[in-house]
C-alpha cells in the first residue's frame, strides 16, 4: 500500500493555512493510504522554545489531528522526538546532502534574514531532518502545503542520492500531494504574504481553535481593494487579497476557484464576506470547540495513540544502524567501554514532549 508521512510542528497558534493546506486533506487520504502523522517537535527546536509552551503546543497539535477527523486507530500519530531514528537518519543523510543543495532553501533565506551567520546549524540543516523524516518510513506520498513544495523536492533529491551511491532502490521517490483550491493562504492583512504562525498580528491568521466572533471579527477586518468582485479568475490578477479570500471560501466549501468567483462575480465584499464567516464559523468553529475541550484533557499522542509503535514500519535500521546496513555502520561492533554518564544524558524537558 502507498503510505503517507505529513507533519506539523508544535510551533503557536495552528491557523487556517494549516487546516486547508495540510490537515483536510490528511483526513480524506487516511481512507486509501497508510498514514503517519507526526507532530514535529524536534524541527521547533530550530527556534527558542519555552519547554512548558512546546508540550502544550504539542498536545494542542494532538487534538487538532483528531478534532478534524484523523482516526488514530487507522493512522499513525506520534511526536517526532519519541522516536530516535528520525535523528539518527538525518545524520546519515547529511553525509549525502552537498551545501549546495541546501543553500538554496528559501525558507532558510527567510528565517535567518540578515543574521545568517548567527543562524542555528539546525535552521540550515532542517530540510535534511525532514527528508529523515520521510524516509524512515519508506512513504511514498507526503501532502502539504506549497511552501513545502521546495523541501519535498530536496528529500527525493537526497533519496536518489543515497540509491544511486549503493546502486539499489531502497528508498521510494515521496510524491508531493499539494491539492486543493488553497495551497497557500495568503495573510488576512497582506495578500503577498502567507499566514503564518509566527506572524505578529494575530489579525493575519485565523487560528483553528478562534471562535465564531472572532473569526466572524477577522473576516470583517481583512484587508481588501476598492473594485467589487471580478466576473471570471483573470480578473484576479494583481488583486491578491481578493484572489485569497475567494481561494479561502472555495477551499472551505469544496468548490474550485472558477465556481466561487462566479458565484460572487460583481458582488461588494461586505456581501461575500459574511458568507464567508458563515461557512468559516461552519467548518472551523466545531474543529476549534473540539481542540479546545480535548486540549483541557490534556491528552499527549502518546496517550492519544496506543498504536504509537513505530518500529515495525521503520527503515531506518536497515539503512544505516542495524546489523548488515546498507552504509556499513552499525551495532556489528559494540564499544565495551561505552555508557553515558548520567550528567551528559538530555534533560527530560527536552528530551520528551510527550
Ligand atoms: P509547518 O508546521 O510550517 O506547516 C504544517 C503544514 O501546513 C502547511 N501550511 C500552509 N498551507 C497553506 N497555506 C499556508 N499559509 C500554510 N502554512 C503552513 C504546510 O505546507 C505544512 O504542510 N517542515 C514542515 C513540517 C514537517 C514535515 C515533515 C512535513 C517536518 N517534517 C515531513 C511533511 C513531511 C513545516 O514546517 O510545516
Amino acid at each position: 500500500m502507498n503510505r503517507i508521512f505529513s507533519g506539523i510542528q508544535p510551533t503557536g497558534n495552528l491557523h487556517l493555512g494549516n487546516y486547508l493546506g495540510a490537515i483536510r486533506n490528511w483526513v480524506a487520504l487516511q481512507r486509501d493510504y497508510d498514514c503517519i502523522f507526526c507532530i514535529v517537535d524536534l524541527h521547533a527546536l530550530t527556534q527558542p522554545q519555552d519547554p512548558v509552551q512546546l508540550r502544550n503546543s504539542t498536545r494542542e497539535v494532538t487534538a487538532a489531528y483528531i478534532a478534524a477527523g484523523i482516526d488514530p486507530e487507522r493512522c499513525l500519530i506520534f511526536n517526532q522526538s519519541t522516536v530516535a531514528v528520525h535523528s539518527e537518519l538525518a545524520w546519515l543523510l547529511s553525509c549525502y546532502t552537498p551545501l549546495g543543495w541546501l543553500n538554496r532553501m528559501t525558507q532558510f533565506k527567510e528565517k535567518a534574514g540578515k543574521q545568517r551567520d548567527m543562524a542555528s546549524l539546525g535552521l540550515y540543516s532542517y530540510p535534511v531532518l525532514m527528508a529523515a523524516d520521510i524516509l524512515a518510513y519508506k512513504a511514498t506520498h507526503v501532502p502539504v502545503g506549497e511552501d513545502q513544495k521546495q523541501h519535498l523536492e530536496l528529500a527525493r533529491d537526497i533519496a536518489g542520492a543515497f540509491n544511486r551511491r549503493y546502486g539499489v532502490e531502497f528508498f521510494p521517490l515521496p510524491e508531493p500531494q499539494i491539492f486543493g483550491a488553497a495551497t497557500r493562504v495568503m495573510s488576512l492583512r497582506d495578500g503577498s504574504k502567507k499566514m503564518s504562525k509566527s506572524d505578529s498580528s494575530d489579525y493575519s491568521r485565523i487560528n483553528m481553535t478562534d471562535d465564531a466572533d472572532t473569526i466572524a471579527l477577522k473576516i470583517q477586518k481583512a484587508k481588501t481593494d476598492p473594485e467589487p468582485l471580478p466576473g471570471d479568475e483573470a480578473g484576479l490578477a494583481n488583486r491578491p487579497e481578493a484572489a485569497n479570500l475567494l481561494g479561502i471560501y472555495a477551499a472551505l466549501t469544496d468548490a474550485t476557484l472558477e465556481a466561487a468567483v462566479a458565484r460572487f462575480a460583481g458582488q461588494n465584499f461586505s456581501t461575500f464576506k459574511k458568507e464567508l464567516a458563515d461557512v468559516a464559523v461552519a467548518v472551523l468553529g466545531r474543529i476549534g470547540g473540539e481542540m479546545r475541550r480535548r486540549s483541557a484533557r490534556g491528552r499527549s499522542p502518546s496517550h492519544i495513540c496506543a498504536r504509537s509503535r513505530t518500529s515495525s514500519a521503520c527503515c531506518a535500521p536497515e539503512a544505516g544502524s542495524g546489523r548488515g546496513s546498507r552504509v556499513g555502520s552499525g551495532r556489528d561492533f559494540r564499544p565495551a567501554f561505552c555508557r553515558i554518564p548520567r550528567k551528559l544524558a538530555l534533560p527530560s524537558r527536552i528530551a520528551a514532549v510527550s
